[in-house]
């Protein structure tokens, strides 16, 4: 399959614009179009490298807004795939409010999905989350079987999204796919999440908060291979179905703080353990068979490897850092696409 325009909503975001590099290196004749509202997690410098280049559109527009997912069409060609990224991702905020999050994560996809399905796309691809399974104990794994139960309003948003896009396939026979990938980590991640946020601390000798007893367990996996897995799919998956996506990498938070800090040189005396996230959930792992088998898609990155390989990415783009963490990274694209829009989930007040 070789669709001739792939629409891909929230591509200024950390997964969306490594996904869009990948695009740009491996199927540069895809005409692409990105439709971002530009909230407080869409960069656009992250794309600086894809501007002006033939065939990508970059759309300023919110998914909640049928106008706005009109406008993306319009300027996509030929038959049309979907690949949707946008949605709020950030449990914290969720946590603080859950409004942005139904607004963006269940409206926005509704919107997306009845507009697809006039459109008749040739693909619909929802990219979802490992944490829609709710939380492991100390065993065990998810599969694309085990029971939805998410616990944040960041995951109960994202399973109703999941089961909408399962609707539209059972209701309509609408080729939508749905991928559930673990925690991942590489360049352009907001600096709110686990990994950046530990990496630019350390770098500018700040306590590192770590929540509760530091043991939870997440399940990483480098960006590139979440773009490598979601393009396969993309390609040869079965509309209809889920596929899990991670890489059989648990590791408990404090082991990876300390990882970090081991890299950069940095003493464990900056660690502070800090009240836990409220229902925090204890452990998230993924099995990833179904999608190694049937689509035949491999990891090729260690952590071993890609964790220093991304803290050397900051480091190196000390200056995408400090304009995300001083909020200058806004002014590049308000000069070009006026204020904000009302889309934004808050911050927690103690961040
Ligand atoms: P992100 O927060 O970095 O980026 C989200 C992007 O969506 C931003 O560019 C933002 O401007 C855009 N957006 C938000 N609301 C919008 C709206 N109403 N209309 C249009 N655009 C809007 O998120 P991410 O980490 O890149 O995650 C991308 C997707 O992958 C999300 O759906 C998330 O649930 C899923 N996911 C993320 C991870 C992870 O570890 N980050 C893991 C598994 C799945
Ligand atoms: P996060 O990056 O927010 O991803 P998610 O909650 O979606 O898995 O957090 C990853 C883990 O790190 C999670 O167990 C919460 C923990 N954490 C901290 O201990 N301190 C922090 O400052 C943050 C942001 C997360």
């Amino acid at each position: 399959m070789s669709p001739r325009s792939i629409l891909v909503t929230g591509g200024a975001g950390f997964i969306g614009s490594n996904f869009l590099h990948l695009l740009g290196e491996v199927r540069p004749d895809w005409r692409v179009v990105n439709l971002d509202a530009l909230t407080y997690a869409g960069n656009l410098e992250n794309l600086s490298r894809l501007e002006g280049r033939a065939g990508y559109a970059f759309v300023r527009g919110d998914i909640t807004l049928e106008s706005d997912v009109e406008r993306a069409f319009q300027a996509c060609a030929g038959p049309v795939s979907v690949l949707h990224f946008a949605a709020e991702s950030h449990v914290d905020r969720s946590i603080q409010s859950g409004v942005p999050f139904v607004r963006t994560n269940v409206l926005g996809t509704q919107i997306l999905l009845d507009a697809s399905r006039a459109r008749k796309v040739e693909r619909f691809l929802h990219v979802s989350t490992d944490e829609v399974y709710g939380s492991l104990g100390a065993s065990g794994s998810f599969s694309e079987t085990t029971p939805l139960a998410p616990n944040s309003p960041y995951s109960a948003s994202k399973a109703a999204s999941d089961l909408l896009v399962r609707a539209a396939v059972h209701t309509h026979g609408f080729p939508g796919i749905v991928t559930r990938c673990s925690n991942n980590y590489g360049p352009y991640q907001f600096p709110e999440k686990l990994i950046p946020l530990m990496i630019a601390n350390a770098g500018e000798d700040r306590e590192l908060p770590v929540y509760g007893d530091g043991l939870n367990v997440r399940d990483w996996l480098y960006v590139r291979d979440h773009c490598e897995a979601l393009l396969a799919v993309l390609e040869r998956g079965k509309p209809g179905e889920v596929y899990n996506i991670g890489g059989d990498n648990e590791y408990p938070n404090l082991a990876i703080v300390k990882l970090i800090l081991k890299e950069l040189g940095k003493p464990e005396s900056l660690i502070r353990f800090v009240k836990d996230r409220p229902g925090h959930d204890r452990r998230y792992a993924i099995d990833a068979h179904k999608i190694r088998a049937e689509i035949g898609w491999e990891p090729r990155f260690t952590f071993e490897a890609a964790l220093p390989e991304t803290i050397r990415w900051y480091r190196s783009n000390r200056a995408w850092l400090d304009r995300v963490r001083s909020g200058a990274y806004r002014d590049y694209y308000q000069r070009q696409y006026g204020a904000p829009g009302a889309v934004q989930a808050p911050l927690p007040p103690d961040r």
